[in-house]
């Protein structure tokens, strides 16, 4: 920032002399933007979109030829939005990317500050997520808790190539800079015995199907699970069970959702666009769009939503 003399403002004859000072020492004048400051509903920037297992499954596939977990920490896609500019978020605050380890490969240990979470794909028995010095079993349909600075990394002692959708806030936590990351000193994957069949970050999906069954439609068709009690401070996750043949609505909300298909078929139409999903894949409803969804066979979609965030600072607003 540059320095002049106060004085030099009443010297100003006109408002171009006064811009012109402005600008000299970093100082923008609030009445003369290009671009408002605030407005008076979500702009929508992000859009609506839709990835397909089948593709990021045979990608992933190639990407085992030429990259090993040697080389890149993860190897993953990640599943930007299409909006202009954009090179990494599916929504505003989430991240979400395909990932694979091969038989008897692993991803070596670290621990961030973004908190992060899986949906397993595929995977035989004996692939592990090892978290904190446990291995936790990876087997289709469940979901996996990493939260914020706890180590982990991926072990795949199995013969099948294990495939997984990976959640991270890490958009958010790029925004208010709060990043670090760490390596696990001394070996590649954190060494372990201990196998923990009910660790509390994991979701096995058959207990989250019978804790369905045991709940009411919370609109005709519809049943809603909010997994717990371990949760993360960012993001809440829901699996929503919606019968063959079911149409509904849900309302719309400032909270982003990133949807991935655990089990079934079915369409979305979010802000008037239409997505035909089945398993694997992923879809996003960035906030303040409509979205509404039909079943060709009974689905079960997990929903990850910074929904925490906007009600911890008051800004969930939603509308049927
Ligand atoms: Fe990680």
């Amino acid at each position: 920032m540059g320095s002049i003399n106060p004085a030099e403002f009443s010297k100003a004859q006109d408002m171009q002399q006064l811009y012109r000072l402005l600008e000299a020492v970093g100082i923008g004048p609030g009445w003369n933007k290009p671009e408002p400051s605030l407005w008076p509903a979500p702009k929508k920037n992000f859009q609506p979109a839709h990835w397909s297992y089948g593709i990021g499954r045979a990608a992933l596939e190639s990407a085992g030829k030429f990259v090993s977990t040697e080389l890149a920490e993860r190897r993953n896609l990640i599943l930007s939005n299409p909006v202009p500019g954009n090179t990494y978020g599916t929504a505003r605050t989430i991240v979400s990317a395909y990932q694979m380890v091969m038989p008897h490969e692993a991803a070596r240990s670290h621990r961030h500050t973004p908190n992060a979470l899986r949906l397993v794909v595929e995977a035989a028995p004996k692939t592990y997520t090892v978290v904190d010095g446990k291995k936790i079993p990876m087997l289709p349909g469940d979901v996996l808790l990493t939260p914020n600075w706890s180590w982990h990394g991926h072990n795949n002692e199995s013969d099948q190539c294990a495939y997984w959708i990976d959640f991270l806030d890490a958009p958010l936590v790029q925004l208010l800079e709060p990043m670090f990351l760490e390596g696990f000193p001394g070996s590649f994957v954190e060494k372990t015995d201990v196998v923990d069949q009910n660790s509390p970050f994991r979701f096995a999906f058959e207990d989250t199907r019978s804790r369905l069954e045991a709940l009411p439609d919370t609109q005709p068709g519809k049943r809603d699970l909010l997994l717990g009690p371990q949760s993360l401070d960012t993001l809440d996750l829901h699996v929503w069970r919606i019968e063959a043949g079911a149409s509904l609505a849900d309302k719309r909300s400032t909270a982003n959702s990133v949807f991935a298909v655990i089990e079934g078929e079915g369409t979305s139409v979010i802000n008037e666009q239409e997505f035909h999903w089945s398993r694997g894949d992923v879809f996003v409803v960035p906030g303040w769009n409509t979205h509404a969804y039909k079943a060709d066979s009974r689905s079960y979609l997990l929903r990850v939503t910074d929904e925490p965030v906007m009600k911890r600072f008051n800004w969930l607003r939603q509308e049927a």
